[in-house]
């Protein structure tokens, strides 16, 4: 696996086209003006001031507004105080996380268990906490893995689950009834549940899911986090901004983990994020964009490839055969990145379930994605072995 996109810097010249790059889960809209104008509005503020790790009430109190709406979750059973934290974007949370919650000086629980594919993150978490990563396949027809089939031997091994809904680069999200099955696993077996839920804001076919609805339906927080991030809600990933939100022991030892890192967000990003978070026009403005880009793949690569609606999220992820010769082929073709599948995810369990697929991110502008998803398709048309799979598409179910 690569953390870039190396293949790049080995093939060939492409041709004088400018670059389009589908290869970085990193949204490029315009940010929302209502952002900006927080941002430029609160520049002065805070700066004589160390900002504290816990973030002021007024932002904890707007994300816990947003998230008890958005997951219907009952009057009190969030306290802004004790189960909110902001961090600054999900990747650094996911990661310190793990130096959180694992003890490298035990191997009684000695493993960490991720989705495969998966966000790089989670298992560079586990390697630099001292514990052992234990990759699960996703299936290739939902998308997740069947964590059904995990042996209570790997449950009793492990400190920490990462699990992506809607996931990355599937798009699919687990409904209720596994999370509430997944909820009762980590309690029973002292595993902390990490949920990845940093796409949660862009679908089409009705807000998926979110672990803390199910952890209310049971009363507690006990053993859940919820990771969500700014960076893909509201197309801001330079402000670097997200929270976690769950159960209060675990998020007691999480600040005080990340008063020793330093981890604590500027004031003015904080008055960004409040904005951010007190506003849902914007991000329905995104879904609709997100909406129209996945419905050009649709139209321009639909008779060469499986292009699925995902549950969640910005990205193509069809079969291609070797994605790492599909991907430097494009390339060097057509001037347009996109990341060979097997560059997020290892071979584990006899299997790689990666090598045959590209992941195509629709982040740049509308125009933009166009132009590359008609590159793809020219391309395509070229290529001597083109497929033309003509599969039954979510659209149709
Ligand atoms: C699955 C997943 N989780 C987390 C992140 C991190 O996002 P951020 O740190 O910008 O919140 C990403 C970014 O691409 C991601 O794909």
């Amino acid at each position: 696996m690569s953390a870039c996109v190396g293949y790049s810097r080995m093939c060939a010249r492409p041709p004088a086209l400018p670059l389009v790059d589908f290869s970085i889960g990193e949204p490029r809209q315009q940010a929302p003006e209502l952002v900006a104008r927080a941002l430029t509005a609160s520049l002065q503020q805070g700066l004589a001031e160390y900002p504290k790790v816990l973030g002021e009430p007024a932002l904890r109190q707007a994300i816990a507004a947003w998230t008890s709406r958005r997951f219907t979750l009952p009057t009190g059973f969030l306290d802004p105080d004790r189960c909110i934290l902001p961090v600054n974007g999900t990747r650094e949370a996911l990661f310190s996380i793990a130096q959180t919650v694992i003890n490298p000086c035990q191997d009684v629980k000695s493993l960490v268990l991720m989705p495969n594919p998966f966000y790089q993150i989670y298992e560079g978490a586990a390697l630099l906490a001292g514990a052992k990563p234990h990759y699960l396949n996703c299936d290739p027809g939902s998308g997740q893995p069947d964590f059904r089939a995990i042996p209570e031997s790997v449950w009793e091994r492990s400190a920490l689950l990462y699990v992506n809904s809607p996931h990355n680069p599937t798009g699919a999200a687990l409904g209720g009834e596994e999370l509430a099955w997944l909820v009762g696993q980590a309690r029973r077996f002292g595993v902390v549940l990490a949920v990845d839920e940093c796409y949660t804001e862009i679908y089409f076919r009705g807000p998926p899911t979110g672990v803390l609805s199910v952890a209310a339906q049971t009363g507690s927080l006990d053993s859940v986090l919820s990771f969500h991030s700014l960076s893909k809600r509201s197309s801001i990933p330079g402000a670097r901004s997200g929270f976690v939100a769950g159960d209060p022991a675990i998020l007691a030892q999480f600040l005080r983990y990340r008063t020793y890192l330093g981890a604590a967000m500027p004031p003015f990003i904080q008055a960004a994020s409040r904005a951010a978070w007190s506003d849902e026009e914007h991000v329905v403005e995104s879904r609709r964009s997100y909406a129209r880009k996945f419905a050009a793949a649709r139209d321009i690569l639909g008779e060469h490839l499986d292009i699925q609606l995902p549950d969640g999220g910005f990205y193509l992820w069809p079969e291609v055969g070797d994605g790492e010769a599909f991907a430097r082929e494009l390339y060097a073709a057509e001037h347009v990145r996109c990341l060979p599948g097997a560059y997020l995810a290892r071979e584990a369990h006899g299997l790689h379930p990666g090598h045959d697929r590209v992941r195509i991110a629709l982040v740049g502008s509308e125009a933009e994605c166009i132009e590359g998803l008609q590159r793809i398709r020219r391309f395509l048309d070229n290529r001597p072995h083109a497929s033309s799979q003509e599969k039954e598409s979510a659209w149709h179910s």
